[in-house]
């Protein structure tokens, strides 16, 4: 028989968007992987299992980031004073040359992986650079410390620094070697198809990437619409396409397999169409569009029109790990789209940007972000009492004043897939 557990808190979820659903003092029960339920009583038929008991702690689903670069971690905060291109240029290409050395890469994915382990971030879809090795080691390492994740090696066969550019064979070679040997090798980590962007791309290096993913059923990720200059680039790099989001679906790599695209801040009517048809995630990354000046990604048209939306701390263009940082940034963002274009588009409230960040973004991993029956169980257990709390909160309260003061110093335990994860040690 599997194992079979409890456990028992204050427990809060979104199983729809904007839709909290609270149980004060109750029971999780999970069996494997997965819950099986959640009751205000342990029924008597689980009367003998195991209760771990959080007391008067909040549980809520782990965190889920849907686009961030390991090798930019080394680059936090730094050099955030330009635009995208100039930016990749400046900062991100020189940092990212470094990971031909191994011995550099462990120690900067080390760090990360414990900052991710330190911010509850249990689910995340991760650029490595286009080094091979390196790209294999961060997915063992990810394995190791039990944190769930895709991780893609980056293709870029053009327009990019001699230092940091593959021959369209050799970086389709690579991917393949990883695609055989990662596929199947990790339950809670995987690869993916990453295209780093249109403009560093080649087309015979998409359609062959295109021809990887559906031979080995891989997701894909890349960027999409980012920044003015960039689409400009792209526009005049494929006259022919009608935008940007057709480039990637002529390839095959825009939601034939499941695929999710970061920024979408200047998507224009076509290309939401498309993405919804093809069911593309837009992943939101409301700091790192702050800090390049890239803009607003109008996420609740984006929203309603049916797209997927989730959210990315997109480190380094974002400057923070913490999905509590990313989903504050996230509701400041749709504050301003409301108060700048003529007050049409409602800003997000709080369970809005709490479902964008665990079960919005947990859809592309599968059943994950919530506490639904069938989902697997990534939690995190919230240690509020030290937060400066004057008055009696109701518990929705509580996890607005966490997702809003509090830090990674409340986040006592984490669990993915229904095993609790300590500390990372490498
Ligand atoms: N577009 C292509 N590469 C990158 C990157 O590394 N960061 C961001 N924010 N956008 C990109
Ligand atoms: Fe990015």
């Amino acid at each position: 028989m599997k194992d079979i557990y409890a456990v028992k808190g204050n427990i809060i979820f979104t199983p729809a968007f904007g839709k909290y659903t609270i149980f004060k003092n109750s029971y999780i029960i999970v069996e494997g992987k997965y819950v099986k339920g959640v009751y205000e009583k342990l029924p008597l038929k689980f009367k003998n299992i195991s209760v771990k008991d959080y007391g008067d702690s909040l549980i809520i689903p782990g965190f889920v980031d849907l686009h961030l670069h390991a090798p930019q971690f080394a680059n936090l905060g730094l050099g955030l004073d330009k635009e995208l291109m100039p930016w990749l240029e400046t900062y991100t290409f020189p940092e990212e040359k470094k990971y031909s050395d191994l011995v550099y890469a462990k120690k900067v994915y080390a760090a990360l992986i414990k900052e991710l382990w330190k911010f509850g971030t249990t689910r995340s879809v991760v650029f490595a650079t286009l080094h091979k090795e390196a790209s294999k080691m961060l997915m063992d390492m990810f394995a190791k410390s039990g944190l769930s994740a895709y991780i893609g090696k980056v293709n870029m066969d053009i327009n990019s620094p001699d230092y940091l550019v593959e021959t369209t064979e050799q970086s389709l070679k690579d991917t393949e070697e990883i695609l055989i040997e990662y596929s199947d090798k990790y339950d809670l980590v995987k690869p993916i198809i990453t295209p780093r962007f249109v403009p560093t791309c080649t087309s015979a290096l998409m359609d062959g990437l295109g021809k990887l993913a559906a031979k080995y059923n891989t997701k894909v990720q890349s960027h999409l619409c980012e920044n003015k200059d960039e689409i400009a680039f792209v526009k005049q790099l494929h006259p022919i396409s009608k935008n940007y989001a057709s480039v990637y679906n002529e390839a095959n790599l825009f939601g034939q397999l499941p695929t999710c695209m970061a920024h979408c801040v200047l998507v224009d009517e076509d290309e939401i169409d498309l993405m919804v048809k093809n069911q593309v995630f837009a992943v939101h990354c409301p700091n790192s569009n702050n800090n390049l000046s890239s803009g607003m990604s109008p996420v609740t048209k984006l929203i309603n029109s049916g797209i997927p939306v989730a959210l990315g701390s997109d480190i380094g263009a974002g400057h923070s790990l913490s999905m509590l940082n990313t989903m504050v940034a996230a509701a400041q963002v749709s504050n301003l789209n409301y108060a700048t274009k003529n007050r049409t588009e409602k800003p997000l409230n709080t369970a809005e940007i709490f479902y964008l960040a665990t079960k919005g973004g947990g859809k592309f991993f599968g059943n994950i972000g919530s506490f639904e029956e069938g989902y697997e169980f990534d939690a995190l257990v919230i240690d509020d009492s030290t937060l400066p709390i004057v008055k009696t909160l109701t518990l929705e309260e509580r996890l607005q004043k966490f997702i809003y003061t509090g830090d990674d110093r409340n986040i006592k335990i984490r669990y993915v897939a229904g095993s609790e994860v300590k500390e990372p040690a490498f």
